[in-house]
């Protein structure tokens, strides 16, 4: 027998239905927001996931299913959803457009990282990015649609908020930084001396509980934004006030793709253990030009759909379309036309085997189905359809003409 591959997993019933009820779900308030829906290959090359994702992230330096094709091409399943949109944004020269442009997606994701609870090696994100709006209120519109999503669901959250700054304020803060993190390198771990010179603020999302505790008095980004980057947050907390979405700052907040600037946020739950960050995004205003395209602002989101599978509150399920049987061997080939006909306006479970009365009744408890429709001989012989309402319990001989 083979089995899917480690970290990886077959979603069906119970689960599939729950994957299609989030992203139905997510699309109807997408569509709301001036949304369209846009697909990108899952196979992209290498340096499109270097130069967005970066060299120096864990997603890119440990975690990529990379592999040379027959072509000898350096390719890569992606790992995240953003590089690959925007790349078809420029590839599309929507850049060039004075237009803003709005696209939702999802799919499969790779990373190859270890597996553990709500931590898959190929996992779906429900994703959007809106290119073109400076504005911070586009990154308030943003975080009011995913609480909309997640109302929608019945899921429960916390939202977290921070500013990564820009061009301006960034560079002077990641020098300051680097000062203090020199300052206590012998007592910080591996992983953060490594990041020192690669990537410092990465620093401040270290794991590692000792490191955290020397981190407590380390520069935050946050007092040192220019005037620009502090007045955008301060409009950020405050159309979240007034809205009534809490929140609360994390100023270690850094995500782990190095791309953004500006705000940046992570929506958790409490109720699913440690991998507990639901869905992420950020503002990134320099990736299209970074990408080669022209400089365009942006800002998106995606949501991790395994991660909330048990949270999501499904709608109660109500019965649904008809059951189609035939009591008679001579009757079953009679069902195929009704089936089509009916199958223009509802869903219609169609039984191949003549059975009896009451096995028939069986399945059409089993299918969910709302009526069941039945032609036996006496049927057959009357140009008439046994139907059975199976919640209002009325019967009928209804004219197949009428069916
Ligand atoms: P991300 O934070 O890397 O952001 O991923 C978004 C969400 O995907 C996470 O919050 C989590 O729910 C889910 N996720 C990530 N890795 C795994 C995994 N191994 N197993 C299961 N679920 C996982 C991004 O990917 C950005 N592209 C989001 C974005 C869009 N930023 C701007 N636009």
């Amino acid at each position: 027998m083979i089995n899917p591959l480690r970290g990886m997993k077959d979603l069906t019933f119970d689960e599939s239905a729950r994957f299609v009820h989030i992203v139905t779900t997510a699309i109807g308030i997408a569509k709301r927001y001036g949304y369209s829906y846009i697909e990108t290959p899952i196979l992209e090359e290498t340096a499109l996931f270097k130069r967005s994702v970066g060299e120096s992230s864990d997603i890119v330096g440990k975690e990529m299913y990379q592999f040379e094709d027959k072509g000898s091409n350096d390719v890569c399943m992606r790992p995240e959803g953003t590089a690959g949109v925007v790349r078809a944004f420029i590839s599309s020269k929507l850049d060039r457009q004075e237009m803003k442009h709005k696209f939702y997606y999802y799919g499969p994701m790779f990373r190859y990282e270890r597996p553990q609870k709500g931590r898959l090696r190929a996992f779906h994100q429900f994703g959007c990015e809106s290119f073109g709006e400076g504005s911070v209120y586009e990154d308030f519109s943003i975080i009011s649609m995913i609480s909309q999503i997640f109302e929608a669901l019945g899921i429960g959250f916390e939202l977290q908020i921070n500013s990564l700054g820009c061009t301006t304020c960034m560079p002077p803060y990641k020098q300051n930084l680097v000062g203090f993190l020199t300052n206590i390198k012998e007592q910080l771990c591996e992983d953060c001396n490594r990041r020192i010179n690669t990537n410092p603020i990465r620093v401040l999302d270290c794991k590692n509980e000792s490191c955290q505790t020397l981190l407590k008095t380390s520069p935050k980004l946050i007092d040192n934004l220019c005037s620009e980057c502090d007045n955008d947050f301060t409009k950020l907390t405050t159309l979240l006030d007034k809205e009534g979405i809490p929140y609360t700052i994390n100023t270690n907040l850094v995500r782990g793709l190095d791309y953004y600037n500006k705000a940046a946020f992570e929506f958790v739950s409490n109720d699913i253990g440690s991998q507990s960050a639901i869905a992420g995004g950020g503002r990134y205003d320099r990736l299209v030009e970074f990408l080669d395209g022209k400089p365009t602002p942006a800002v998106g989101f995606a949501i991790g759909i395994e991660r909330i599978m048990e949270l999501v509150k499904m709608p109660q399920s109500t019965r649904e379309g008809i059951y189609l049987g035939a009591m008679s061997e001579e009757a079953v080939e009679t069902l195929f036309s009704l089936a089509t006909t009916k199958r223009k306006e509802t869903k219609v479970t169609l039984e191949y085997a003549s059975k009896g009365f009451k096995s028939h009744m069986k399945g059409a408890e089993k299918a969910g189905a709302r009526y069941c429709a039945l032609v036996g001989e006496d049927e057959l012989k009357n140009g008439t359809v046994w139907v059975k309402d199976l919640e209002s319990k009325e019967e009928s001989a209804v004219l197949r003409e009428h069916f």
